[in-house]
C-alpha cells in the first residue's frame, strides 16, 4: 500500500469480516507464555507492529519464542527469569508493550534500556515508575522525567506494605503491576489513589492472568491483592479471540449502510462470549438506532431501516478506544453528540481529542472540545432524510450522488495513529470520497485494514447466467467502462477441476478436491489465466475443463473452499463478478444483479461460431446436447444451483450480439443507480 490511499465514494455497507487477534491479549499473552513455567502454544495471536514490538523484545531477552504455523506462536516459559541481563529495547510506539516489560524487567535482576519512537517518549510511564520505585526497584529516566526513555538496573525487590498507584492516567500501569508482581512469590497488594479509568481492560488482565493460574482479588476498582506463593503457570495452548476494537469499524460501517434487502455486515471473532470491553461498543450502536445481533462469537450491524442513526450524549470511559468510532459516527447522526470521559485519549498515540476535532472540522462538522470531551454536530442535520443505500458507481457516465452536507475530498492526516485512519475511512460511506494520508499506519494493529475494509463496501454487480449466455465477455466489458476489477468465478470452477485432471485426483473425492481448492495456485493477469508456473488460460477452456468444472461444481465442500477466494476480489472501486451464484450466495448484497439468459439454441450457435473460428472441429449438435446437460447439472444441483435471484434484472440477449448486451447491462446498472438515488 502506498502511505496516501483514496478512497472513492461509498454508500452501502455487507458481508463479513474475520477479526485479527486482539491485540490487547495477544501482548498480554506473550508476556504471561514468557513469565509463566513451561511451553505455551498461542493460536491467532495478532500480526501487526505492536506484536512484533513484543516478540522481537522478548527473543532479545532470550525467551524462546518460535512460530509454530500460521498465526501461531510457541513460547518457552522462563519463570520471569530472562536468560538477557543485558539489553536495549525498542518499543516502537506499543504501550501494550513497554508498560508491562518495564514492570517485569524491573524485577528481573538485569540492567535494561527501554525506549521508542518520539511519541512513545511523549506518553507518561512516571505512575508506573512511582510504583516500582516503591517495592526497590532501580529505574531512571534518560530524558523527561516521568517519560520513556528508561534505564532500570538490578536491584532486590521487596514487598512490604501496598504499592499505591495512580488509576486516572492509563490503566495499562495497573494492569503492568498486576501482570508482573507475581514473580516476587510474594504477597502483593496494589491500592489506587485516584479512580481507575478503562475499567474493561483490567478485566482482561485478571482473566488472563487466572487462565496462567494466578488468582487476584479485588475490593471494587481500588485495591487488589495477589496471595504469596502464586506463580504462573502454562495453561499449555491458548487461542487470541479477535480485536474487539478493531470489530467496531466494520460494525460502524453496517449501522450507517447496511441497508436494504437482507444486507447486514457481521464480524467474526467477538461475540457475547468475549473477555474484551470494546464488544460494548455494539450496545452504544444500539442505543443510536442499529440494529444488533449477538452470537456467542459473531456480532452483526444493520442500519435502522427508515431513520438516521440518534445523536448520543455518553460516557465512554469503558470503551475509550472504540469510542473514537462514535467521534466518526456522528457525522451520520440527526443531532449534537457528546463524548464523555475521554480524558485518556490525550495520551494515546497521538493526542486524540485534539487530532479527531481538528480532521473533523476538515468535513464541516461543528466540532467543540474539553479536556476529557469532544461535542461534534454534523453540518447535514436534517437536510439529508434518510439514507437510500445507492450504489455509487464509478466511470464514465456513472456520476456520484452529491454529498449531502458534507465536504468531499478531504485529505485527512492521521498523526501516525492507526485508529485515526481506521476511523474516518467510515467518511466515504457518506457518499464522498475520502483521502487518507499515510494510511499504512493501521500496520499498528491492523496490516489488512483497508482491503477488509473495501470487502464490506466495494460495490458488487453480479452477473449471473447460464453457460455460453455471454455474461463473461459482457461482464469484462462492463467492468472495463467502469473501472472495474473483475472476477470470473467460472475459471476457478475450471481449474480446480484441470489441477486434478493433472493430479489424479477423482473427480467424485469431496475432500481432496476442497483441499485442492483451498490451496489453488491460481494466478489471473488480464486475460491470462496460471495455474503454478503454467498458463492455462487457453486449457481451461477445452470442452473437458468445461465438463470437469459442472462436475466438481456440484460438490458443497469445494463450492466452500472456493468462498472466501471469490469474496476477496470485492476491492476499491468495485468489482463486476459473473457466475451462477455470484448474486444469491457469494455476493448477496450486491447493489446491481443481472441475470442473462438466451436459448439453449442461440447459445449452442455462439460457441459453435467460436470453436469454427479458432480453426476447431465442432458439432452444433454436440453442442447443444453438452449445454443442455450443463444446464440441467446447474440448475437441479441442491448447492447454490443456477438460479435468478429475487431482485435480479433479467435480459435474454438471445436478439442481441455482444456491443448490444454490454449496452443493456449499462442501461440496467444506470437506471438501478438512478432509481435508487
Ligand atoms: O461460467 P463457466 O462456464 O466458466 O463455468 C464453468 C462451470 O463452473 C459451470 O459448469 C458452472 C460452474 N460454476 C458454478 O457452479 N458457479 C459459478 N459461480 C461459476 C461457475
Amino acid at each position: 500500500m502506498t502511505g496516501t490511499l483514496n478512497l472513492p465514494a461509498l454508500t452501502t455497507a455487507w458481508g463479513e469480516v474475520r477479526l485479527p487477534g486482539s491485540k490487547s491479549i495477544s501482548n498480554r499473552l506473550l508476556l504471561l507464555a514468557a513469565l509463566a513455567g513451561g511451553e505455551t502454544e498461542i493460536l491467532d495471536l495478532l500480526d501487526s507492529d505492536d506484536t512484533r514490538v513484543m516478540l522481537a523484545a522478548l527473543q532479545k531477552l532470550g525467551v524462546g519464542v518460535t512460530p509454530s504455523g500460521p498465526d501461531a506462536w510457541r513460547v518457552i516459559g522462563c519463570g520471569g527469569v530472562f536468560g538477557v541481563k543485558e539489553a536495549d529495547l525498542f518499543m516502537g510506539n506499543a504501550g501494550t508493550a513497554i508498560r508491562p516489560l518495564t514492570a517485569a524487567l524491573a524485577m528481573a535482576g538485569g540492567h535494561y534500556r527501554l525506549s521508542g519512537v518520539a511519541r512513545m517518549h511523549q506518553r507518561p510511564i512516571g505512575d508506573l515508575v512511582d510504583g516500582l520505585r516503591q517495592i526497590g526497584a532501580d529505574v531512571h529516566y534518560l530524558a523527561a522525567e516521568g517519560f520513556p526513555p528508561l534505564e532500570i538496573f538490578p536491584a532486590p525487590i521487596h514487598l512490604s506494605g501496598p504499592i499505591r498507584l495512580r488509576g486516572d492516567v492509563s490503566s495499562q500501569f495497573l494492569t503492568a503491576l498486576l501482570l508482573t508482581l507475581p514473580l516476587t512469590g510474594q504477597e502483593a497488594v496494589v491500592e489506587l489513589t485516584t479512580e481507575l479509568i478503562s475499567k474493561p481492560y483490567v478485566e482482561i488482565t485478571l482473566n488472563l492472568m487466572a487462565r496462567f493460574g494466578v488468582r487476584v482479588e479485588r475490593e471494587g476498582w481500588q485495591r487488589f491483592r495477589i496471595a504469596s506463593g502464586q506463580r504462573y503457570c502454562s495453561p499449555g495452548r491458548i487461542h487470541v479471540e479477535g480485536d474487539a476494537s478493531s470489530a467496531s469499524y466494520f460494525l460502524a460501517a453496517g449501522a450507517i449502510a447496511a441497508r436494504g434487502g437482507k444486507r447486514c455486515v457481521r464480524v467474526e471473532g467477538a461475540g457475547r462470549s468475549s473477555i474484551q470491553g470494546d464488544v460494548r461498543f455494539a450496545e452504544a450502536l444500539e442505543q443510536l438506532g442499529a440494529r444488533i445481533t449477538w452470537g456467542e462469537n459473531f456480532i452483526t450491524a444493520q442500519a435502522p431501516e427508515h431513520s438516521l442513526l440518534k445523536a448520543f450524549d455518553l460516557d465512554l470511559n469503558h470503551i475509550p478506544d472504540a469510542a473514537m468510532t462514535l467521534a466518526v459516527l456522528a457525522l451520520f447522526t440527526d443531532g449534537r453528540c457528546l463524548l464523555r470521559n475521554i480524558g485518556s485519549w490525550r495520551v494515546k498515540e497521538t493526542d486524540r481529542i485534539s487530532a479527531m476535532a481538528t480532521e473533523l472540522r476538515k468535513f464541516g462538522a461543528v466540532v467543540e472540545e474539553g479536556d476529557d470531551w469532544l461535542a461534534v454536530t454534523c453540518p447535514r442535520r436534517g437536510i439529508d432524510g434518510p439514507r437510500s443505500g445507492i450504489p455509487v458507481m464509478q466511470g464514465p457516465g456513472m456520476q456520484s450522488p452529491p454529498a449531502p452536507g458534507l465536504c468531499r475530498n478531504v485529505e485527512v492526516a492521521t498523526y501516525d495513529d492507526h485508529r485515526m485512519a481506521m476511523c474516518f475511512s467510515l467518511v466515504a460511506l457518506a457518499g464522498v470520497p475520502v483521502t487518507i494520508r499515510d494510511a499504512d499506519c493501521v500496520g499498528k494493529t491492523f496490516p489488512g485494514y483497508f482491503d477488509a475494509f473495501a470487502a464490506i463496501t466495494a460495490p458488487v454487480i453480479a452477473i449471473d447466467g447460464p453457460s455460453a449466455s455471454g455474461k463473461g465477455t459482457v461482464a469484462m466489458r462492463v467492468a472495463e467502462r467502469l473501472g472495474f476489477h473483475y472476477l470470473d468465478s467460472g475459471a476457478l470452477y475450471r481449474l480446480v477441476a484441470l489441477a486434478a485432471g493433472r493430479e489424479g485426483v477423482a473427480l467424485d473425492d469431496e475432500a481432496a478436491l476442497a483441499a485442492l481448492a483451498a490451496g489453488l495456485p491460481a494466478r489471473f493477469e488480464g486475460e491470462r489465466v496460471w495455474l503454478g508456473e503454467a498458463d492455462v488460460t487457453t486449457d481451461i477452456r477445452s470442452e473437458e475443463a468445461s465438463g470437469g468444472a459442472s462436475r466438481v461444481a456440484l460438490l458443497p465442500a469445494v463450492r466452500r473452499a472456493l468462498l472466501a477466494r471469490q469474496r476477496a476480489w470485492r476491492r476499491f472501486p468495485g468489482l463486476v463478478a459473473d457466475g451462477r451464484d455470484m448474486a444469491t450466495v457469494v455476493f448477496p448484497g450486491a447493489e446491481v444483479k443481472i441475470f442473462l439468459t438466451a436459448t439453449a439454441e442461440a447459445r449452442a450457435e455462439r460457441r459453435y461460431k467460436q470453436l469454427i473460428a479458432k480453426g476447431m472441429p465442432a458439432n452444433i449438435y454436440v453442442l447443444l446436447k453438452d449445454l443442455q446437460e450443463r444446464d440441467a447439472r446447474d440448475t437441479r444441483r441442491s448447492e447454490a444451483p443456477l438460479r435468478q435471484a429475487e431482485d435480479a434484472v433479467g435480459i435474454d440477449t438471445t436478439p442481441m450480439d455482444i456491443d448490444q448486451a454490454v449496452a443493456a447491462v449499462m442501461d440496467r446498472v444506470s437506471e438501478i443507480c438512478a432509481a435508487r438515488a
